[in-house]
């Protein structure tokens, strides 16, 4: 087994509480167009992209738009996510993050992003954590969305290491899904219930440490 020598993470809904905003968006999105969304659809949207999260709330109420309206709508979801997040401060970062990542900095551990979000750099700054970075890849930078491992990829490719010496920190089963497929170590943030697949699951980054982490997976 290979030693880990740094960690991925997931930026919504693993260091910071925006799923919950990209949730009430696309509900309200979703109302608009008169199709049923709750927290059991919005499941299957964590860690997709924005394009293909309308196609997938379009299918379940078997709707389809014009290339224009899509467009407009993407735009809408997103004015309305923006919305939510603009008044965002630090209290945000979910419980544990920052003083993960320092501890983790200070293990000499590689660490990069590795998001769906094309707002990432922005709610980063917004939390003033952008600097714990080394490789920062998110939704600009990636051609396919999760469950692809590319987004992955290209953060280990920039930190110069391979996937088997990288953990990836996911709060969503097609992120989790992502990282096996690359051949990544896992660790679940949430529900054991529904990361069934991760190696390691917790409901938040104050539940374990970097080294804990590291131990277990190397036990
Ligand atoms: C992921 C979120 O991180 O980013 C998804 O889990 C979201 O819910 C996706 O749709 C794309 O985000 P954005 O900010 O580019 O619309
Ligand atoms: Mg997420």
């Amino acid at each position: 087994m290979a030693t880990i020598k740094g960690f991925l993470f997931d930026l919504d809904g693993v260091i910071v509480d925006t799923a919950k905003f990209h949730f009430k968006a696309w509900q309200r999105l979703a109302q608009d167009l008169g199709i049923h969304f709750s927290e059991e659809e919005n499941e299957q949207l964590k860690g997709v992209s924005r394009k293909e999260s309308l196609e997938k709330i379009l299918s379940w109420g078997d709707k389809s738009l014009s290339a224009n309206e899509f467009e407009k709508r993407m735009a809408q979801k997103n004015e309305w996510y923006l919305e939510l997040v603009q008044h965002m401060g630090k209290e945000e970062a979910l419980p544990g993050a920052k003083s993960f990542l320092v501890e983790a900095t200070k293990l000499n551990l590689s660490i990069g992003l590795g998001s769906a979000s094309k707002n990432a750099l922005l709610i980063l700054d917004q939390l003033a954590i952008t600097p714990l970075f080394q490789t920062i890849i998110d939704g600009n930078k990636v051609s396919k969305s999760k469950p692809d491992p590319e987004v992955f990829q290209k953060g280990a490719d920039d930190l110069g290491l391979p996937a088997e010496s990288l953990v990836v920190f996911e709060d969503s089963l097609a992120g989790i899904e992502a990282a096996r497929r690359g051949g990544f170590r896992t660790v679940g943030i949430g529900s054991p219930k529904v990361l069934k697949d991760a190696e390691i699951v917790v409901s938040g980054l104050d539940k374990i440490s970097p080294v804990e982490v590291i131990n277990q997976l190397n036990f």
